[in-house]
């Protein structure tokens, strides 16, 4: 092959990788922009792959008052309520946020128990009660949160990053708390190694909204930066 043809190739495969490379790191760099229906009693189902259209806020309203005014959403929230109150951690002025928060019922429950500065997010907002933001990638300065809480550990695509999430943006000495299902002691401690700043406090088995669980306590102990 002529040596100048050979140049050219070359040069040609370096831009190709350098194409590929930003090409990777702006996927990397984007939020997912899923438009899945969060709640599971919700059958409606969107009219394109991507029926994000802005419902106007008299029907989100009318919306809402059906939902919260349902028997199984109220069970539910004084479930979370009641969850809560045994976990004993809670004052009016704690900063709480729940991860993969579903639909709000444990934000609900904090607002009805006095927590003045809850924060919810899930993967698909649900307003008011939670945002939208990836569980894995939290839109959340460092050790801003008293407390952070998910139930939904299990169902997440990286557990190891959504707990270093959730423990990043918790003080110094502030907890982690998940409710998972109801596990025994080896569970318990793969669960609690998944936390590298912050020692385990202890676990309860508890009835949430029905089901067996396990809730386990963490508390924060070193900063981020050391
Ligand atoms: C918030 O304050 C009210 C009134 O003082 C009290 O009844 C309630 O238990 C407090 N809530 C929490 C979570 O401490
Ligand atoms: C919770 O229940 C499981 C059995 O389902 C048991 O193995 C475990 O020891 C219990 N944990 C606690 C803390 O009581």
């Amino acid at each position: 092959m002529e040596r100048h043809v050979q140049i050219f190739l070359n040069r040609l495969s370096y831009a190709s990788i350098a194409i590929a490379t930003l090409t990777l790191l702006f996927v990397f760099l984007q939020t997912p922009d899923t438009c899945v229906i969060s709640s599971s009693s919700n059958l409606r189902f969107p009219k394109s792959s991507c029926d994000s259209s802005p419902r106007a806020a008299t029907t989100l309203h009318k919306k809402n008052t059906r939902l919260w005014s349902s028997r199984s959403w109220q069970s539910k929230v004084s479930s979370y309520a009641a969850f809560f109150r045994d976990l004993g951690l809670l004052h009016n002025h704690s900063k709480v946020l729940c991860v993969s928060a579903g639909a709000g019922h444990e934000a609900m429950a904090l607002a009805q128990m006095g927590v003045a500065d809850v924060t919810a997010v899930e993967v698909v907002e649900s307003p008011p009660l939670v945002d939208r933001a990836d569980p894995h990638n939290l839109p959340f300065f460092d050790e801003v949160f008293d407390l952070a809480f998910s139930a939904h550990l299990a169902e997440a695509l990286f557990p190891s990053r959504f707990m270093s999430e959730m423990e990043r943006t918790v003080r110094d000495s502030g907890a982690c708390v998940v409710a998972v299902e109801e596990c025994g002691d080896m569970e318990v401690g793969e669960i609690v190694s998944l936390f590298g700043k912050s020692r385990f406090v202890g676990a309860v088995n508890v009835t949430l909204s029905g089901l067996r669980m396990t809730r386990i306590v963490m508390r924060r102990t070193k900063r981020i930066s050391s």
